[in-house]
């Protein structure tokens, strides 16, 4: 569950991204605390890769504020997010399908002051997969030879070898069958326990709503309603098209609003 005593670790306030005439986010506001699955929805186009591009550092934004804990942050570069403890698992997993499952976990992380061998290696993924309960037949299988279920694993598993406090993960169940996507949902889960904020891009509201603790809508660039778990298949979709004059998601809203803890007020 979410940590509600503390503060959120990201915190985004009205940040609008332009692309020359188009504007691809409108002053956009969200949160990710500790422990917690925040889900990203919206249509074809409404701004949630944008969104977790300028989080990863690959885009900069046009405006608005980034804090992460509490101090105002600019991620001007992929590996300033990763210094942040911002890491990205990006929809094309970006895994060497030659290389086994133990070199595809360290790739590019064999640096470092404690440089380790093959042996300590591969003790740590094995530990981390472990960790994760993770279905990996054997840490020297190749990629190639895994199922998509297992390279997401691995792929999600590399990007918490740095310990972030936020992972990001765009449409981790997309190319996925039904095992296979209850497997990946079991992980974000086990993510999610061992305290990290996940940030979850999804079209598939059932797994949305299996395991998100929040469900922020994207409508055409712009926040159009924050909901919880146990929102209808009909208010997500009514928010996310726009359909029936949206007053679910004003109601939801409000209600998001209502339960915000006041800035600035003294005690
Ligand atoms: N590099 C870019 N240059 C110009 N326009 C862009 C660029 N990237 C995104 N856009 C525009 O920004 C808007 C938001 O795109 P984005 O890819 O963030 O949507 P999305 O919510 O991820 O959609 P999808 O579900 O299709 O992945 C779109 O209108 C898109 O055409
Ligand atoms: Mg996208």
């Amino acid at each position: 569950m979410a940590d509600q005593d503390s503060g959120p670790i990201l915190k985004l306030s009205g940040v609008s991204k332009q692309f020359g005439a188009v504007t691809a986010l409108d002053n956009i506001d969200m949160e990710v605390r500790k422990g917690e699955v925040v889900a990203l929805v919206g249509d074809n186009g409404a701004g949630k890769s944008t969104l977790v591009k300028i989080l990863a550092g690959v885009h900069a934004k046009t405006s608005g504020t980034i804090h992460f804990q509490d101090r105002e942050v600019e991620i001007g570069t992929p590996g300033r997010a990763l210094e942040l403890g911002i890491a990205t698992v990006f929809q094309d997993l970006a895994l060497c399908e030659n290389l086994d499952v133990v070199a595809n976990l360290f790739l590019g992380q064999e640096l470092g002051p404690w440089r380790l061998n093959e042996v300590e290696m591969e003790v740590r993924a094995w530990t981390l997969l472990e960790e994760l309960a993770a279905r990996i037949p054997s840490v020297r299988e190749p990629i190639a030879s895994l199922s998509g279920g297992q390279r997401q694993t691995v792929a999600i598993a590399r990007s918490l070898l740095l310990d972030p406090q936020i992972i990001m993960l765009d449409e981790p169940t997309a190319a996925l069958g039904v095992a296979q996507t209850a497997e990946v949902l079991n992980l974000i889960e086990r993510v999610r326990d061992r305290g990290h904020g996940v940030i979850l891009i999804s079209h598939n509201m059932e797994d949305v709503r299996a395991v998100a603790d929040r469900i922020v809508v994207l409508r055409l660039g712009q926040n159009n309603g924050v909901f919880g778990p146990d929102a209808t298949q009909e208010e997500l979709v009514s928010a996310i098209t726009g359909a029936s004059d949206n007053s679910v998601s004003r109601r939801a809203k409000a209600r998001s609003a209502a339960a915000e803890p006041k800035e600035g007020v003294a005690t």
